[in-house]
């Protein structure tokens, strides 16, 4: 028997998991790591933290399962997409990486929109100059911190740094290259048009690769930290979105998922290239070689629960450990004891301001309609339809540009939760399923490095053998009206307070 594995560099932590050559999970191990804060909308991470947790994972996979080495064939890496490593001219790292959800940008997305123009950004790059993107990060350092950028010898993206620790190649794949902002999305290959306008260096980028490829081989010295053998094979893999699209199967026209993590997404797979010419939603290569996506995207979904967790559940965090249960589960059992529309309690889920719709960094997150009689379950209730309502919201314009969609799977962490389905069903009116792995993204690159060693001769052959369907939460008809009516007033609260939000963000 072949085994796998598949890395997955997430914000909270990376976990690392192996498989059989049938998706079996054989042995998986976590570790986590800290995001930097600096200031109000920054936020950071160390990449020697990733690379040391993709080491011990990797390790630990190995030591815990007593699979030989001869018989892992290859790695595959996903993780958070957009983030920016700088390496020197002896590949150290000059400073923190600047993370997905970091919204310090707002000015360096002028200046890219001023340079390039906001029709032709959208052409090339499918997206209107965004803040969470990696272009503009690359601005905000050579504007702010020139001595940094004049260091700089290699940018890469999170998992593409862990890369070029395992192989020493300087690599990446279209998926995650696809939202640096520097890709010509239709032509899957770096865009010297945008590169020459914002006067960044070719030089500096990695050599793009399609998904399923072999980007390298494992050095000796992380055969050696790994435990695994030097000529181990090491393929693109994908951004996290795109390699939970293959994870869960979602890798033909009218496939789609929701993805409830730290973000949250709403994601469908589309043959041919369409892109929303607002720029609400993203339009980028998926895994899947010659095919591409679209996706919305909730900056504050899994993010949203988890802060209202660390900062009002403490009570719910002792009885679980208690009960040896996650909180998460208590917290569902709690927010069902609040009826639909928490009481008249809205939430909006902008706590890292917000992509889709809004593209506004300047968001924050609202409770709408707190009243002396609300409790923590309407507040918990209220965060969780919030998030539903916000992923609705991403639906609502694949729909407007056409993309069909008649299969939705649930994955992320929010998406084990079965209050969560029954939400997203009733407040898409369809059926939502979910799949018998839960390893979404870890799943994924594994499949990818399946296709990339020769074990499928396809992305979408290796998910027919591999991926099946648990359960599916049918939405419940009388839930439906009653949805609606919230969500009707969840989408007047923003464009009542847009202006307030900028008038906070400049206080
Ligand atoms: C996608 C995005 C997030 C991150 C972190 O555009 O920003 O999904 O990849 O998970």
């Amino acid at each position: 028997m072949a085994y796998l594995i598949g890395v997955d560099l997430g914000t909270s932590g990376t976990k690392t998991v192996l498989f059989d050559e049938l998706g079996k999970v054989i042995a998986s191990h976590t570790v986590e790591y800290p995001m930097y804060q600096p200031k109000n909308g920054y936020a950071e991470q160390n990449p020697a933290d990733w690379r040391e947790a993709a080491f011990t994972t990797i390790r630990a996979v190995m030591q815990k399962s007593g699979v030989s080495r001869n018989d892992v064939k290859a790695i595959g890496l996903s993780g958070q997409m957009h983030g920016l490593v700088m390496l020197d001219k002896n590949n150290q790292i000059i400073r923190n990486a600047i993370i997905w959800c970091d919204q310090r940008t707002a000015q360096e997305c002028v200046e890219m929109t001023n340079k390039i123009g906001a029709e032709r950004m959208i052409q090339i790059t499918a997206n209107p100059a965004m803040t969470g993107f990696t272009a503009s990060k690359i601005l905000w350092v050579r504007n702010h911190e020139p001595e940094n950028y004049e260091k700089c010898r290699h940018i890469l993206l999170p998992k593409d740094y862990v890369r070029f620790c395992l192989t020493g190649e300087f690599a990446t794949e279209v998926s995650d290259a696809s939202g640096m902002q520097l890709l010509d999305i239709p032509k899957r290959q770096w865009s010297d048009e945008v590169l020459e306008k914002l006067e960044i260096d070719k030089s500096l980028l990695a050599k793009v690769y399609e998904s399923p490829e072999v980007t390298g081989t494992l050095t000796a010295e992380a055969a050696e930290k790994t435990g695994l053998l030097p000529n181990t094979l090491v393929v693109g893999g994908a951004g996290d979105n795109a390699a939970a699209a293959v994870g869960t199967g979602v890798v033909r026209d009218g496939k789609a998922f929701t993805t409830i993590g730290t973000s949250g997404v709403v994601f469908a797979h589309t043959s041919e290239i369409t892109i929303d010419p607002k720029g609400r939603v993203h339009t980028f290569c998926c895994a899947v070689p010659d095919c591409w996506h679209v996706m919305g995207v909730t900056q504050g979904a899994g993010l949203s629960l988890k802060w209202f967790r660390d900062n009002f559940c403490n009570a719910e965090k002792e009885t679980a450990d208690m009960m040896h249960v996650d909180p998460y589960y208590l917290m569902d059992k709690a927010a069902l004891q609040s009826p639909i529309g928490a009481n008249r309690l809205l939430y909006l889920p902008y706590l890292m301001g917000e992509r889709t719709p809004h593209l506004d960094p300047d968001a924050r997150g609202v409770f709408f309609g707190l009243s002396a009689m609300h409790t923590k379950r309407d507040m918990l209730r209220a965060v969780m339809e919030g998030v539903t309502y916000s992923l609705r919201d991403c639906m609502e314009v694949l729909k407007e540009m056409g993309v069909s969609v008649n299969d939705m799977m649930a994955c992320g962490g929010g998406g084990s939760s079965p209050v969560w389905r029954q939400m997203l069903a009733d407040l898409y009116t369809c059926p939502v399923k979910t799949v018998d792995s839960k390893e979404g993204p870890a799943l994924g690159v594994a499949i990818l490095a399946a296709v990339g060693a020769g074990i499928y001769s396809s992305v979408p052959e290796a998910c027919d053998a591999i991926i099946h369907t648990a359960n599916t939460q049918e939405p419940i008809a009388e839930n439906i009206p009653a949805y609606e009516k919230y969500y009707q007033l969840y989408k007047n609260i923003y464009p009542a307070l847009k202006e307030q939000f900028k008038a906070l963000s400049i206080l």
